[in-house]
Protein backbone atom coordinates (compact mmCIF):
# COMPACT_ATOMS: atom_id res chain seq x y z
CA UNK A 1 0.00 0.00 0.00
CA UNK A 2 1.49 3.18 -0.81
CA UNK A 3 1.14 6.50 1.73
CA UNK A 4 -0.73 9.37 0.16
CA UNK A 5 0.72 12.77 0.59
CA UNK A 6 0.02 16.18 0.03
CA UNK A 7 2.18 18.92 -0.29
CA UNK A 8 1.50 22.54 -0.03
CA UNK A 9 4.11 24.92 -2.29
CA UNK A 10 4.00 28.62 -1.02
CA UNK A 11 5.55 29.43 -3.22
CA UNK A 12 7.60 33.17 -3.25
CA UNK A 13 4.21 34.21 -1.07
CA UNK A 14 3.77 35.62 2.01
CA UNK A 15 5.76 37.57 4.66
CA UNK A 16 6.70 36.40 8.16
CA UNK A 17 3.12 36.96 10.04
CA UNK A 18 0.89 35.63 6.74
CA UNK A 19 3.66 32.43 6.95
CA UNK A 20 3.08 32.08 11.00
CA UNK A 21 -0.31 32.29 11.03
CA UNK A 22 -0.73 29.97 7.83
CA UNK A 23 1.42 27.62 9.04
CA UNK A 24 -0.19 27.72 12.87
CA UNK A 25 -3.63 27.04 11.25
CA UNK A 26 -2.89 24.15 9.58
CA UNK A 27 -0.80 22.92 12.29
CA UNK A 28 -4.07 23.15 14.50
CA UNK A 29 -7.11 21.58 11.86
CA UNK A 30 -4.39 18.32 11.19
CA UNK A 31 -3.58 17.32 14.62
CA UNK A 32 -5.80 14.75 14.28
CA UNK A 33 -3.64 12.87 11.94
CA UNK A 34 -5.36 12.47 8.57
CA UNK A 35 -3.35 8.99 7.71
CA UNK A 36 -1.38 11.35 4.88
CA UNK A 37 2.20 12.70 5.00
CA UNK A 38 1.33 16.66 4.78
CA UNK A 39 4.14 18.81 4.18
CA UNK A 40 4.57 22.53 4.37
CA UNK A 41 7.14 24.06 1.58
CA UNK A 42 7.74 27.86 2.87
CA UNK A 43 10.28 30.28 1.14
CA UNK A 44 13.48 29.47 2.49
CA UNK A 45 13.30 32.65 4.50
CA UNK A 46 10.39 30.94 6.89
CA UNK A 47 11.06 27.90 7.15
CA UNK A 48 12.78 28.01 10.69
CA UNK A 49 9.48 29.85 11.84
CA UNK A 50 7.75 26.81 10.14
CA UNK A 51 9.83 24.29 11.78
CA UNK A 52 9.18 26.06 15.21
CA UNK A 53 5.15 25.32 14.56
CA UNK A 54 5.21 22.57 13.12
CA UNK A 55 7.78 20.49 15.14
CA UNK A 56 6.03 18.04 17.39
CA UNK A 57 3.17 17.58 15.13
CA UNK A 58 2.22 15.36 12.46
CA UNK A 59 3.62 17.84 9.24
CA UNK A 60 6.59 17.50 7.68
CA UNK A 61 8.42 20.41 6.09
CA UNK A 62 10.90 20.85 3.22
CA UNK A 63 12.79 23.78 0.77
CA UNK A 64 11.37 24.70 -2.35
CA UNK A 65 14.86 23.85 -4.48
CA UNK A 66 18.73 22.99 -3.57
CA UNK A 67 22.26 23.81 -5.00
CA UNK A 68 24.56 20.84 -5.17
CA UNK A 69 27.48 21.39 -3.40
CA UNK A 70 28.03 22.29 1.05
CA UNK A 71 29.89 25.01 2.48
CA UNK A 72 30.97 26.49 -1.31
CA UNK A 73 31.53 30.44 -2.67
CA UNK A 74 28.08 30.39 -4.42
CA UNK A 75 26.28 33.39 -3.63
CA UNK A 76 22.56 33.30 -3.05
CA UNK A 77 21.90 29.49 -3.01
CA UNK A 78 21.65 27.02 -0.37
CA UNK A 79 22.52 23.56 0.20
CA UNK A 80 21.14 20.16 0.84
CA UNK A 81 23.22 20.55 4.68
CA UNK A 82 21.28 23.64 5.00
CA UNK A 83 17.61 22.50 4.93
CA UNK A 84 18.60 18.83 7.13
CA UNK A 85 20.11 21.38 9.72
CA UNK A 86 16.42 23.19 9.39
CA UNK A 87 14.75 19.46 10.01
CA UNK A 88 13.78 19.60 6.35
CA UNK A 89 12.22 15.95 5.03
CA UNK A 90 11.83 17.05 1.16
CA UNK A 91 13.12 19.21 -1.01
CA UNK A 92 11.17 20.14 -4.48
CA UNK A 93 12.99 19.75 -7.57
CA UNK A 94 12.72 20.59 -11.10
CA UNK A 95 9.30 22.82 -10.74
CA UNK A 96 8.80 23.84 -14.54
CA UNK A 97 8.38 27.55 -12.52
CA UNK A 98 12.60 27.01 -12.21
CA UNK A 99 13.15 24.71 -15.43
CA UNK A 100 11.38 27.46 -17.46
CA UNK A 101 11.75 30.85 -15.93
CA UNK A 102 15.68 30.14 -14.41
CA UNK A 103 16.77 27.69 -16.88
CA UNK A 104 16.93 24.48 -14.87
CA UNK A 105 18.22 22.02 -17.24
CA UNK A 106 17.89 18.01 -16.79
CA UNK A 107 21.55 18.01 -15.74
CA UNK A 108 20.95 20.65 -13.35
CA UNK A 109 17.99 19.07 -12.02
CA UNK A 110 19.62 15.67 -11.36
CA UNK A 111 22.90 16.62 -10.17
CA UNK A 112 20.53 18.58 -7.36
CA UNK A 113 18.31 15.67 -6.94
CA UNK A 114 21.69 13.33 -6.17
CA UNK A 115 23.05 16.05 -3.64
CA UNK A 116 19.74 16.10 -1.70
CA UNK A 117 19.42 11.90 -1.64
CA UNK A 118 23.36 11.97 -0.43
CA UNK A 119 22.09 14.06 2.96
CA UNK A 120 19.20 11.81 3.15
CA UNK A 121 16.54 14.66 1.98
CA UNK A 122 13.91 13.19 -0.28
CA UNK A 123 13.16 14.80 -3.18
CA UNK A 124 10.23 15.88 -4.83
CA UNK A 125 11.01 15.48 -8.31
CA UNK A 126 8.44 17.02 -10.41
CA UNK A 127 7.57 16.54 -14.37
CA UNK A 128 5.14 17.56 -17.09
CA UNK A 129 4.38 19.12 -20.55
CA UNK A 130 4.39 22.11 -21.87
CA UNK A 131 1.02 23.80 -23.37
CA UNK A 132 2.62 23.28 -27.31
CA UNK A 133 3.76 19.47 -26.37
CA UNK A 134 0.12 18.92 -25.21
CA UNK A 135 -1.21 20.65 -28.75
CA UNK A 136 1.24 18.74 -30.87
CA UNK A 137 -0.06 15.47 -28.73
CA UNK A 138 3.64 14.57 -27.37
CA UNK A 139 2.91 14.83 -23.78
CA UNK A 140 3.82 11.26 -22.90
CA UNK A 141 7.38 11.30 -25.19
CA UNK A 142 7.97 15.01 -23.16
CA UNK A 143 7.46 13.27 -19.78
CA UNK A 144 9.39 10.49 -21.01
CA UNK A 145 12.43 12.25 -22.31
CA UNK A 146 12.40 14.31 -18.47
CA UNK A 147 12.37 11.53 -16.49
CA UNK A 148 14.70 9.26 -18.47
CA UNK A 149 17.21 12.26 -19.21
CA UNK A 150 17.30 12.60 -15.10
CA UNK A 151 17.25 8.58 -14.74
CA UNK A 152 20.35 8.25 -17.17
CA UNK A 153 22.67 10.25 -15.21
CA UNK A 154 21.39 9.53 -11.13
CA UNK A 155 20.55 5.80 -11.58
CA UNK A 156 17.53 4.02 -10.39
CA UNK A 157 18.39 3.30 -7.24
CA UNK A 158 18.05 6.89 -5.66
CA UNK A 159 14.56 6.52 -6.75
CA UNK A 160 13.71 4.57 -3.71
CA UNK A 161 13.96 8.04 -2.15
CA UNK A 162 11.86 10.15 -4.56
CA UNK A 163 8.23 11.45 -4.64
CA UNK A 164 7.32 11.53 -8.29
CA UNK A 165 4.72 14.87 -9.20
CA UNK A 166 3.41 15.47 -12.58
CA UNK A 167 2.09 18.51 -13.15
CA UNK A 168 1.09 19.88 -16.77
CA UNK A 169 2.11 23.02 -17.29
CA UNK A 170 -0.68 24.38 -18.74
CA UNK A 171 -2.36 23.46 -15.57
CA UNK A 172 -0.44 25.17 -13.06
CA UNK A 173 -2.00 28.43 -11.64
CA UNK A 174 -4.52 29.02 -14.76
CA UNK A 175 -7.35 27.20 -13.11
CA UNK A 176 -7.76 24.27 -15.79
CA UNK A 177 -6.91 20.45 -14.19
CA UNK A 178 -6.28 18.30 -16.06
CA UNK A 179 -9.26 15.80 -15.93
CA UNK A 180 -9.11 13.12 -13.53
CA UNK A 181 -8.57 10.47 -16.20
CA UNK A 182 -6.39 12.12 -18.01
CA UNK A 183 -3.79 12.84 -14.86
CA UNK A 184 -4.60 8.93 -14.23
CA UNK A 185 -3.34 8.09 -17.82
CA UNK A 186 -0.30 9.93 -17.13
CA UNK A 187 0.40 9.13 -14.10
CA UNK A 188 0.36 5.06 -14.96
CA UNK A 189 2.52 5.95 -17.40
CA UNK A 190 5.41 7.67 -15.20
CA UNK A 191 4.87 4.19 -13.21
CA UNK A 192 5.57 2.29 -16.58
CA UNK A 193 8.52 3.97 -17.43
CA UNK A 194 9.87 3.45 -13.88
CA UNK A 195 9.26 0.05 -14.02
CA UNK A 196 11.31 -0.16 -17.31
CA UNK A 197 14.09 0.44 -14.64
CA UNK A 198 12.77 -1.41 -11.45
CA UNK A 199 9.24 -3.14 -11.01
CA UNK A 200 9.67 -2.99 -7.01
CA UNK A 201 10.41 0.70 -7.17
CA UNK A 202 7.48 1.29 -9.95
CA UNK A 203 4.95 -0.29 -7.25
CA UNK A 204 6.58 1.73 -4.16
CA UNK A 205 6.79 5.37 -5.79
CA UNK A 206 4.46 8.07 -4.75
CA UNK A 207 3.40 9.66 -7.49
CA UNK A 208 1.08 13.35 -6.79
CA UNK A 209 -0.49 15.12 -8.95
CA UNK A 210 -0.12 18.69 -9.22
CA UNK A 211 -1.86 21.84 -11.84
CA UNK A 212 -5.00 23.66 -10.30
CA UNK A 213 -6.00 21.60 -7.70
CA UNK A 214 -8.38 22.42 -4.99
CA UNK A 215 -11.26 20.92 -2.44
CA UNK A 216 -13.37 20.89 -5.61
CA UNK A 217 -11.93 18.80 -7.48
CA UNK A 218 -8.99 16.87 -5.06
CA UNK A 219 -11.53 14.28 -4.33
CA UNK A 220 -12.17 12.72 -7.66
CA UNK A 221 -8.39 12.69 -8.74
CA UNK A 222 -7.29 11.32 -5.52
CA UNK A 223 -9.74 8.47 -6.49
CA UNK A 224 -7.32 7.87 -9.36
CA UNK A 225 -5.63 3.81 -8.35
CA UNK A 226 -2.64 5.88 -9.28
CA UNK A 227 -2.53 9.36 -8.05
CA UNK A 228 -1.09 9.42 -4.59
CA UNK A 229 -2.07 12.88 -3.77
CA UNK A 230 -1.55 16.23 -4.66
CA UNK A 231 1.12 18.91 -4.84
CA UNK A 232 -1.11 22.44 -4.18
CA UNK A 233 0.32 25.71 -5.22
CA UNK A 234 -2.40 28.71 -4.85
CA UNK A 235 -5.47 26.35 -2.91
CA UNK A 236 -2.68 25.74 0.14
CA UNK A 237 -2.32 29.37 0.79
CA UNK A 238 -6.05 28.77 2.45
CA UNK A 239 -6.01 26.92 5.67
CA UNK A 240 -9.21 25.39 5.30
CA UNK A 241 -9.13 24.79 1.87
CA UNK A 242 -5.76 22.90 2.18
CA UNK A 243 -6.73 21.02 5.06
CA UNK A 244 -10.39 20.33 2.95
CA UNK A 245 -7.56 18.78 0.72
CA UNK A 246 -5.73 17.04 2.97
CA UNK A 247 -9.21 15.11 4.13
CA UNK A 248 -9.90 14.49 0.67
CA UNK A 249 -6.72 12.29 0.97
CA UNK A 250 -7.39 10.71 3.75
CA UNK A 251 -10.90 9.57 2.60
CA UNK A 252 -9.46 7.99 -0.87
CA UNK A 253 -6.26 6.44 0.43
CA UNK A 254 -7.65 4.41 3.44
P1 LIG B 1 -1.19 25.56 -8.52
O1 LIG B 1 0.37 25.26 -8.43
O2 LIG B 1 -1.87 24.60 -7.57
O3 LIG B 1 -1.34 26.99 -8.11
O4 LIG B 1 -1.62 25.31 -9.92
C1 LIG B 1 0.87 23.95 -8.35
C2 LIG B 1 2.37 23.95 -8.37
O5 LIG B 1 2.96 24.72 -9.13
O6 LIG B 1 3.02 23.20 -7.62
Amino acid sequence: MRKSMVIGNWKMHGLVKQAALLAATICDGAQYNFGVEVVLLPAFVHLPLVRDILCGSNLFWGGQNLYFGHNSAITGEISADMLVDLGCKYVLLGHSERRVLLHEDHMLIARKLLAAVNKNLKPILCVGESLADQQRGVSAEAITEQLTAIISFTGIAVFEQVVLAYEPLWAIGTGATATPEHAQATHAHIRAIIATYSIDIAEKICIIYGGSVKAANALSLFAMPDIDGGLIGGASLNAQEFLTICRYAHETCS
